[in-house]
């Protein structure tokens, strides 16, 4: 198949770069010239595993970089929008960057051309960019609109791309339909994971994964469902462990317990800090947002956002309960991005609570194996950047545990204790076991369980001068 992929953003680039793995010819189209000259000198502006590996087997071969958007429309039978939709102020997607290249393709088209998006878009965007389509000038004959959402976590977006739960189609004909099987007819069929270099499959994954294929507005509601499910699990969950924590019961017994209802499952019922990232908040907005605009006030979701936001502030003060006034304190913070495995601190919550904890005067050493560059894009006074979670830990009044990474969930304890001035770490993400945090000599606070002191007493009922050496 011949086909665009339109945006070189996160989606955009990984989706390309899939589709020319399972055999396709693929044109990236951008209008941002220095990122397209980049790409196509072969560097790699994401974060994102295999994704180097791909770029650089197909690149030039099956896959071109353009700013042509007019000309890779000509040269292609499937367009895919990959462009970005912000939130705006009012909280839904600016869907302006999708309406301008549909309008664009409309000028372009030639032959039979099915237009895809990408993107996670409102469930009335497919009638839209028919309607802009078909107002300038496009033959109503010659395209069909199809949705086609994508799944992919920022880490493992090519694994996620390649060996997918399952992947959905929407659209209204069978012509389009036809396109969009035979596109992912390599994964369906199962043919890639047989090919020699197929890129190694992950754990659990089903191969063959199934499609499921639905009308074009039932498919753009399951991209924002989706996410807004998972939301809704992971605040679900963190207002368990409030509770957890009101009550002295411990949240991860409690995971435990309800998780292993086959109905429920385990995944995504982890407490912390709250959800970030570039999907989850704007997603949980704009399905609110969309929801409103067709009738329906999913006040649900509200709730979702309110707990989000409250996981972080219920974090400060447990920090504030745990050092008593925070003005002139130092602070170990490990973690910085959204989550591990990932550059990316869009909506990070790890960089929301240095902020706060910033303005109440504290100074903070950080370290985060992948995110420091682009914090210091955002954040420069009062905080200076480690090159490992021992030297950020060096002479701390506590350490504050942010994000996920594996490497945090590793550490050589004794190392740590020692290199802090008081054995205190708080940790929003539930990386260590209480009793063995006690029995190495710390004081350890964490997401809905008691926490834990060395000689056993609980650290509420300490007072600071018997934790300090
Ligand atoms: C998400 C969806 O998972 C993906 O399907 C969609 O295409 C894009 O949005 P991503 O944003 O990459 O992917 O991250 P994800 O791994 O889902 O984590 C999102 C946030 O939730 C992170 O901040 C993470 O730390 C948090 N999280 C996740 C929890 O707090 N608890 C959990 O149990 C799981």
């Amino acid at each position: 198949m011949r086909i665009a992929v339109v945006g070189s953003g996160y989606v955009g680039l990984v989706a390309g770069a899939c589709f020319a793995e399972l055999g396709h010819q693929v044109i990236v189209v951008d209008n941002d010239e220095p990122r397209v000259a980049a790409l196509k000198n072969g560097q790699v502006p994401i974060h994102e595993k295999f994704l180097p590996e791909l770029l650089q087997r197909h690149r030039g071969k099956r896959l071109e970089f353009s700013t042509d958007l007019h000309e890779a429309v000509r040269a292609s039978q499937a367009i895919f929008i990959a462009v970005g939709t912000p939130p705006t102020d009012r909280g839904d997607a600016d869907l302006s960057y999708v309406e301008s290249v549909a309008r664009e393709i409309a000028g372009a088209i030639n032959e039979y051309t099915v237009v895809v998006e990408k993107s996670t878009v409102p469930v009335y965007t497919s009638d839209w960019v028919r309607k802009i389509i078909l107002r300038n000038g496009a033959d109503p004959n010659s395209f069909d609109v199809a949705s086609n959402p994508e799944f992919l976590r920022e880490g493992t977006a090519v694994t996620d791309f390649l060996f997918p739960d399952r992947i959905v189609v929407g659209c209204d004909h069978e012509r389009c339909c036809a396109v969009l099987r035979e596109i992912y007819l390599p994964l369906t069929s199962g043919s890639y994971y047989e090919s020699a270099d197929a890129i190694p499959q992950p754990d659990s994954a089903p191969i063959p994964p199934p499609i499921i294929v639905t009308s074009t507005k039932s498919a753009e509601l399951i991209k924002h469902a989706s996410n807004a499910f998972l939301a809704m699990k992971i605040s679900f969950i963190n207002a368990v462990a409030s509770l957890c924590e009101s009550v002295g019961s411990d949240v991860s017994q409690v995971c435990q317990g309800i998780g292993s209802d086959s109905r429920i499952g385990p995944r995504f019922l982890n407490p912390g800090v709250g959800y970030g990232g570039s999907c989850f908040p704007k997603d949980v907005m704009a399905f609110r947002a969309v929801a409103r605009e067709c009738g329906y006030d999913f006040r649900l979701l509200e709730e979702v956002m309110r707990i989000n936001e409250d996981q972080r502030e219920r974090f400060l003060r447990k920090v504030r309960s745990a050092l008593w006034t925070l003005r002139g304190k130092q602070l170990a913070v490990l973690g910085l991005a959204f989550k591990g495995g990932t550059d990316d601190i869009r909506e990070s919550p790890a960089i929301l609570i240095v902020k706060a904890l910033l303005q109440e005067g504290c100074k903070i050493t950080a370290y985060d194996p992948a995110a420091m560059e682009r914090t210091q894009e955002v954040i420069s006074s009062n905080v200076k950047f480690a090159n490992s979670a021992y030297e950020a830990a060096h002479g701390a009044d506590a350490l504050l545990i942010l994000t996920e990474w594996e490497e945090f969930a590793n550490l050589d304890l004794r190392r740590l204790r020692e290199k802090l001035r008081y054995p205190i770490v708080i940790d929003g993400r539930n990386l260590y076991d209480p009793e063995v945090m006690a029995e190495q000599g710390f004081t350890y606070y964490s997401v809905g369980r008691a926490a834990a002191h060395p000689d056993g007493v609980p650290a509420a009922l300490k007072p600071e001068r018997s934790r300090q050496k």
